[in-house]
Parts: C-alpha cells; sequence; structure tokens
C-alpha cells in the first residue's frame, strides 16, 4: 500500500510538471497555440499511440495550429487507474484508458469485461459502430468529468505462462496476472484458477519473481513488454475482447467552441479509423515477433470448455439491468 502511494504521488509530480510547463506555446510564426497533454501506457510505435498521434495531427491542422497534443507514451505518467484521475482533475488534457478503469464508475462497461461475450473482433466493431445504445452508456461518464473522445480496439486477450494452457485442467490452481476488475477476478474463479490484478507496469517483474504464473493480453501487449522471456508459451485461449477509450476532460471539452468541438470529433473519428486498421495490420507482426523471440504460440485450447465454465458469470452480471441492456444490444450484433 505504501509503495503505491509513493507512485502515485511521483507519477502525480511528473504530471504536474508536464502539466505547468505545457499549457500554452507560441509558434514561429508567433501564433498562440494550447498544448494538450495524453497519457498513453504503451509504447512509441503501438496502433495506440500512433492514432493518439494522427488525433493530433488532424486536430491541428483542422483548428490551424491552435492545438498541440504532445503525446506521452510507456506509462511515463503512470498506469492508467491514475491518468484517469490525472485527466478528471485537469492535471493533464488526455489519456488512453481500459475498459476496466470505467466500468468502476459506470455499470454498463462491465459488459465488455465478459469473458466470451463477442464472437471475434468483427463482431466488437460492429457493435462499437452500429449500436444506438453506445450514446447513452458514454454520456454517462461525463459526471466523473472525463468524456470517451473514441473508442479503440485491443484485440483478443489470450493467455500465457511458463506453460501450454490448453483447457481448464492446465488452468486448475494457476495464479494468472488481470486487469485490476472485479468481473477479472471472477473470471478466472469460473476457469478454475486465480487472479491477481495489479496494473500493466508491475507484470513483468510479479511473473519473474513468482508472484503469479502468468498473464493475459494481445500479441501487441505480449510482444512489447517481452513477457515472453519469462513466459513463453502463449495459448489462444480468446477469452476477452476488451475495448480501451481515448478520453478528454469534459469540462475542457465543454469549454471549446462548436467549431472546435466538431474538429475534434472529426480527429477523434479518424483517429479510431486508423487505430482500428493499425491493429489488423500490425497483429501478425507482433505475433511473428514473439515466435522469433523463441515463443510457443499453442492453437490447440479446448475453448468451448473455457466458455461453457463462465456462463454463470453471465448470469450473474445480467441481473444488472445496465448491464443487461448492452449485453442484448451487443448480442443483437452477433455474427
Ligand atoms: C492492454 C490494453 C490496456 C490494458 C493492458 C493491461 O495493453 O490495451 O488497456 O491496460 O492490456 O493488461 O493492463
Amino acid at each position: 500500500m505504501k509503495k503505491l502511494k509513493v507512485s502515485i504521488s511521483l507519477a502525480c509530480i511528473l504530471a504536474m510538471i508536464v502539466s505547468l510547463t505545457g499549457c500554452a506555446a507560441t509558434t514561429a510564426d508567433g501564433k498562440k497555440q494550447e498544448v494538450w497533454n495524453v497519457a498513453v501506457i504503451q509504447t512509441e510505435d503501438h496502433p495506440q499511440t500512433m492514432a493518439v498521434k494522427k488525433f493530433g495531427e488532424i486536430f491541428s491542422e483542422l483548428t490551424d495550429g491552435r492545438y498541440k497534443i504532445e503525446v506521452y507514451p510507456n506509462e511515463l505518467l503512470g498506469p492508467q487507474r491514475e491518468t484517469l484521475e490525472q485527466v478528471q482533475y485537469g492535471i493533464i488534457e488526455m489519456a488512453v484508458i481500459g475498459n476496466a478503469n470505467i466500468s468502476s464508475f459506470v455499470d454498463g462497461f462491465l459488459t465488455f469485461e465478459m469473458p466470451f461475450l463477442f464472437d471475434d473482433e468483427d463482431h466488437q466493431k460492429r457493435f462499437f459502430e452500429n449500436s444506438t445504445e453506445l450514446n447513452s452508456l458514454f454520456t454517462q461518464t461525463e459526471k466523473y468529468n472525463f468524456k470517451i473522445a473514441s473508442q479503440f480496439t485491443a484485440g483478443t486477450r489470450n493467455m500465457y505462462a511458463n506453460k501450454a494452457i490448453k483447457g481448464l485442467a492446465d488452468l486448475k490452481g494457476m495464479k494468472i496476472r488481470t486487469a485490476e476488475s472485479d468481473t477479472y477476478i471472477k473470471m478466472m474463479k469460473c476457469l478454475g484458477g486465480a487472479a491477481t490484478p495489479m496494473s500493466f507496469g508491475e507484470v513483468f517483474t510479479a511473473i519473474q519473481s513468482g508472484v503469479v504464473d502468468g498473464a493475459e493480453n494481445n500479441e501487441a501487449s505480449y510482444s512489447n513488454t517481452k513477457h515472453y522471456e519469462i513466459a513463453p508459451y502463449y495459448s489462444y485461449t480468446k477469452h476477452l475482447i476488451v475495448p480501451d477509450y481515448m478520453i478528454v476532460n469534459n469540462d475542457l471539452y465543454n469549454s471549446l467552441s462548436e467549431e472546435d468541438k466538431a474538429a475534434f470529433e472529426e480527429a477523434s473519428t479518424r483517429a479510431r479509423e486508423y487505430e482500428y486498421e493499425l491493429w489488423q495490420k500490425e497483429t501478425a507482426t507482433y505475433l511473428q515477433n514473439v515466435i522469433d523471440a523463441g515463443a510457443k504460440i499453442v492453437e490447440d485450447v479446448d475453448v468451448n470448455s473455457l466458455k461453457a465454465a463462465v456462463q454463470p458469470l453471465h448470469e450473474e452480471l445480467t441481473k444488472n439491468e445496465a448491464v443487461k441492456v448492452i449485453y442484448d444490444a451487443v448480442k443483437k450484433e452477433a455474427n
């Protein structure tokens, strides 16, 4: 607990330094420019970091260079949960965060943490493009002073450890790191293992020191974090397809002129399209990287037995009316 407090304050101090030095600037030709800082936990060349940069280029272009977007990748401004707080308090302007950070505020988001909710990534894409339920879900974060600017894909999550995970028998008694959400704790319990929730940056050491036996993530994160060095079996359990979001401080967004809001919306939409495009293109490269580095890819996983084991969790969560509404909307877009 003590360690957590120290890391929060360090990240906040760094963020405040960034914000104090980063509010306003003047361009070479003497124009005033507002600088917005964006926290991303991913590496410099990850599709989400690239998409935020693209957002910045477009937003700046559409507003005649009155805004400049500075991207801070690599968890430089702290774990996602802390960067969300920094956005809420206006210490930084924007961040990219995972669903688990939002589901603790708004119940409807819990739906996306249900294992095997979407049939595949296309189903997820269709849902986020078409669902009429999303507007009222997304606006619910605004009372917590952050607004969802864009939804990003974060692919499909698979489990990895220093042994293959082909089904329930392999998972029995294993300690698996998950993102910080009660739903993931329940999911691992249904699957016969135990979840150890912690932030992204802590996972390498946790696996290396044996605090956990493995973790679960998409190919990009498995590759970029080098977790394959200490957990070389990547098993296609395909248990989660959870979105990420680009968020902005709500007061700041509301303070924009109608014209700048339109520019912001256009830049966000185009950044989302770019992120999906990059994701599709780069996943195979990330997979090849880990194979070249010696990881073993396990394809013959009994996914159906995993699906059956988490059914009670679907039943439990859909008793919550807010979850049920989104769940039904997701199922309407099923394959
Ligand atoms: C992925 C995902 C992040 C998430 C991270 C994690 O990288 O894109 O939003 O926080 O996994 O497992 O913590």
